[in-house]
Formats: structure tokens, sequence, C-alpha cells
């Protein structure tokens, strides 16, 4: 960090700590005590602030509302068995949040800005880090647009705001999943690449749609002839197929996620061949058939390694193999939970130690 940021901190009377529940954690629904809040007014990040969790006053005029102009990111804290604190790969996120911006129209946030706002927050709260396998805590960075004006314009001040809260396992089971024929995430010159708070609404009523049908996700095919897997949910899509990696190439309709990276670094380093390109759902579908796809999974922060049971497409369901029989993924789900939690060494530097 080059220079310390002026965060002025305001602490809460009441710490909800002892009354929160760690044992019934429901994805989003806990939040820990404290919040960051900072302005963007006059071309200038401003007014960097830990206030206690709770509502904000807006103008019902701003366009993040009326136009989209909101985006966010996700990421973890772990609580190792010593004590410590660490977030998974904070500078990733920092750069992934202002190619969000850029796409957005609105202002790039210096990297030590997202990096210490995080790390001062989860340090203030660490208390919140759940101490207990596949729970950690949530960090939810997010910006939007905060003129009140319905111009179609790109808006002159913003906020950016950092929510933390402790969470359990995204996905209980083996999803069932449905490969998407009509509904597309994203198209080629569309957002898909940004997490943009829209990406997501748009996403609900194919999701919605497919969980009707009672698939746990659904998996996006490009937008032009749906022929192509692009992504899973909320996740990166990956596949072993024929002893290879194979995952979808990073492009404009694609989310260049953090774990995919990770996951993408580990299998190149155990040997692995990997392959980033245009994966047809052809090759997925006659893997399937055939017994040479041995693994199959959405990679993301919340979803962290979400195991695929079943694949349907156009009304045929093909099963893969019980994951626990899964050579590949429980080798990664052991690797990333042992540096993650600071059980095996962190020797890519992954690790970023907000709380010694
Ligand atoms: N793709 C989409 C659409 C997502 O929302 C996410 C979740 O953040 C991912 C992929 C995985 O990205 P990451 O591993 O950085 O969480
Ligand atoms: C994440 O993994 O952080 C995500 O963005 C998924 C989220 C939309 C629940």
């Amino acid at each position: 960090m080059t220079e310390t940021l002026d965060i002025t901190v305001t602490k809460t009377k009441k710490s909800r700590l002892e009354e929160t529940d760690f044992n019934n954690l429901i994805f989003g629904h806990t939040f820990a005590d404290h919040m960051f809040v900072a302005d963007y007014a006059d071309g200038e990040w401003k007014n960097f602030q830990i206030v206690p969790y709770g509502e904000i006053g807006l103008s019902p005029a701003i366009s993040a509302l009326h136009y989209g102009q909101a985006f966010f990111e996700g990421l973890k804290a772990y609580k190792h068995a010593d004590g410590k604190v660490s977030v998974f790969r904070p500078d990733k996120n920092a750069k992934r949040f202002n190619k969000s911006a850029a796409r957005l129209c609105m202002p790039q946030l210096p990297e030590e800005i997202f990096v210490q706002s995080i790390a001062t927050l989860v340090d203030l709260d660490q208390a919140w880090v759940p101490a207990k396998a596949n729970h950690s805590l949530y960090i939810r960075p997010f910006m939007f647009a905060t003129d009140p004006y319905l111009g179609v314009n790109p808006s002159h001040t913003y906020k950016y705001m950092v929510l933390i809260g402790p969470v359990g396992p995204y996905f209980s089971k083996t999803l069932r999943v449905k490969i998407e024929t009509h509904f597309t995430r994203a198209a080629e010159g569309g957002m898909g690449y940004a997490k943009a708070a829209g990406n997501y609404g748009g996403a609900m009523l194919p999701g919605r749609k497919a969980a009707e049908e009672g698939f746990d996700q659904l998996i996006w095919t490009d937008a032009k002839e749906h022929l192509y897997v692009e992504e899973m949910g909320a996740a990166n899509a990956m596949f072993l197929l024929d002893g290879k990696l194979i995952t979808a190439s990073t492009r404009d309709t694609i989310l260049e996620g953090v774990t995919r990276d990770t996951v993408i670094t580990l299998a190149k380093e155990w040997g692995i061949p990997v392959e980033e390109r245009r994966v047809s759902v052809a090759e997925i579908i006659e893997g399937a058939k055939s017994g040479k796809l041995t693994d199959a999974f959405g990679a993301g922060t919340a979803a962290t390694i979400a195991s695929v049971g079943s694949i349907s497409y156009q009304g045929e369901e093909y099963f893969l193999s019980d994951p626990k029989e899964r050579e590949f993924s429980q080798k990664l789900l052991k690797t990333l939970d042992g540096i993650r939690y600071g059980n095996i060494p962190d020797t890519h530097g992954w690790n970023y130690i907000v709380h010694e």
C-alpha cells in the first residue's frame, strides 16, 4: 500500500454479533456490524467512512435505479486456525471492478482504495469471520450513480460502498443443470464481462423458469446460435473432458472469474492440459454420453467449486459420475480450502492478510 487512506470510523453502539446464529446462515441475509462508504464528486473520491450497517438516504431520481449505472464485486475473507484473517486475491477483484466501471461510464477507483477499504472494514469486524469449515465472510463492494437527474447520461456523482456478512455454502447439493437455448445472458458488444447489476436482473426470469422445471442452475450459451457453452449461472463453467480442463475463453460475454484463474493456475501446475477456447455444447453432450466428461463444475466466489450432477439438453438428461469419486474437483476443493484457511503454504501470494 502506497498511502494510508484517511477513514473516519464510527462504531456501532450495540453489536449484533451475540444475536447472530452462525449455524443457520442464509447467503446474503446476515450483515456484520459495519459498512464502508465513500463519495465521488468533483472528479475525486472523498469522505471515506466506516459506519454502522444500516439504511442510507437517496434521491428517488438516481440513475442507478432508472438506467442501471451500478455494478458490484464479490470476494471472501477466511479465518485461519491461528486467528489470522485473509482476503482471497483482492487485487484481482480491484482490477475487475475498474473494468466494470469503465464499461458503465463510471469513475475508476484506485486499487489502494478498494483493497484498503476492505482490509480496514474486515479487520474491524473480524469477529464476524466464521471459524468453521466451508464458512467465510462474503465481501460485497459496489458502486452506483447518485445524481438526482433523469437524463440518460452518465452521472457526475457516485457512491462506493462495501458490505460484509458471514456465509456458509452457497449450494448444498450436487447441481442438476440445464443448457439454456432460448434466453441469453450476454452478447458480443454487450457487458457480460462486467459485473453490471443489470446482468443479474436479466438472468432472473431464465433462472426462475429453469427452477420451475426442476433445475438448480442453467448453463448459458452464446447469443447468436446457442451452440457454445458460456457460463453457469453466476459462475464460470469448467469441464474435464478427455483428461483436459476446458473452459470458455474470456471475451465480451464472459466474466473473467478469479476462481476460474485460480483453478487454471493449479491445473497447469498439476500437469493437466488446459484449453481456454470456444466450448461447443455438442462436445460436452458427446462427452457425457461416452463417459469422457469426467468432471464438470461451476467455479465462483459464492459457488466455490459447485459440482454438476447432470446436464439436460433438449429434453434429455445426461448423468455424470458421483462428485465424491471425481479426482480433479476433489483435489481442487482440498487445495483451495487448504490455502484459504491457511493450512497449506500460500506459494502464490493469494492470501492478503488483514488481521495478524
Ligand atoms: N461468472 C459470473 C456471471 C459471476 O457472477 C461470477 C461470480 O462472481 C463468476 C463468473 C465467477 O467469478 P469469481 O470467481 O471471480 O467469483
Ligand atoms: C459471487 O460469486 O460473488 C457472485 O457474484 C455471485 C453472486 C451474484 C451471488
